[in-house]
């Protein structure tokens, strides 16, 4: 009998993300299983949501781990985890762990990639810049998470329309329901082992 496949989360903030996972898993729409939540912060709302859902939890303060902090991880998640899900996370990974893991560890990230991304662009400041250019669409991106800033192949995109009267606020809030949905649509295409991946190209298999 095939075990479940297991996840690890990683969050720096409020966890909606972690909680629309929650939320698919509890629906039967995900088959998987949240090993743990990994925080790089205390007192984040992220932490109650897993608490709340008995799901283990571990604060590696990015301040105490510094540039450890990609090692340290990989000690906890190291021959447990199948894939690792960064949920609203905003430390940079780096070495062995990427490495490890290659291929097998995914962001999503509020815009569409290669726009508003990289160094600097995380959370509200995504969506101030799209506003500022004057895009007429923007929306969420999921990706294979490599050493770079949000640089790794792309798996799935879900846009929205960008409104004249939009403000970073009501265009973060409408770009939010469809990160719920990407991630979890990406997390399945995982656990049904339907990615291929060939250079910078993923194929998902039907
Ligand atoms: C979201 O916009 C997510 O895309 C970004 O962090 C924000 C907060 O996510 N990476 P969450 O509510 O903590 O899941």
């Amino acid at each position: 009998m095939k075990d479940i496949f297991k996840i690890a989360v990683l969050v720096s903030g409020g966890g909606t993300n972690l909680q629309s996972i929650i939320d698919n898993i509890n629906s039967g729409y995900l088959n998987c299983s949240i090993e743990m939540v990994i925080s790089d912060r205390e007192d984040i709302y992220a932490l109650k949501r897993a608490e709340d859902n008995n799901i283990k939890t571990y604060v590696l303060d990015k301040n105490t781990y510094g540039e450890s902090l990609s090692d340290e991880i990989l000690k906890i998640v190291e021959e447990k985890v199948d894939l690792i899900v960064l949920a609203g996370w905003l430390s940079h990974l780096k070495g062995n762990l990427i490495d490890r893991f290659a291929n097998n560890i995914i962001n999503i990230h509020p815009s569409l990639i290669p726009s508003f991304s990289g160094k600097g662009m995380y959370g509200i400041k995504v969506h101030e810049k799209a506003i500022e250019y004057g895009v007429k669409v923007s929306g969420c991106t999921v990706h294979i998470v490599d050493s770079g800033m949000d640089t790794g192949p792309i798996i799935l995109q879900r846009a929205v329309p960008v409104l004249t009267e939009d403000t970073a606020e009501t265009l973060q809030k409408r770009v939010l329901v469809e990160e719920h949905v990407a991630l979890s649509e990406a997390i399945k295409y995982f656990i049904e082992n339907k990615i291929e991946i060939i250079h910078r190209k993923v194929i998902i298999n039907s």
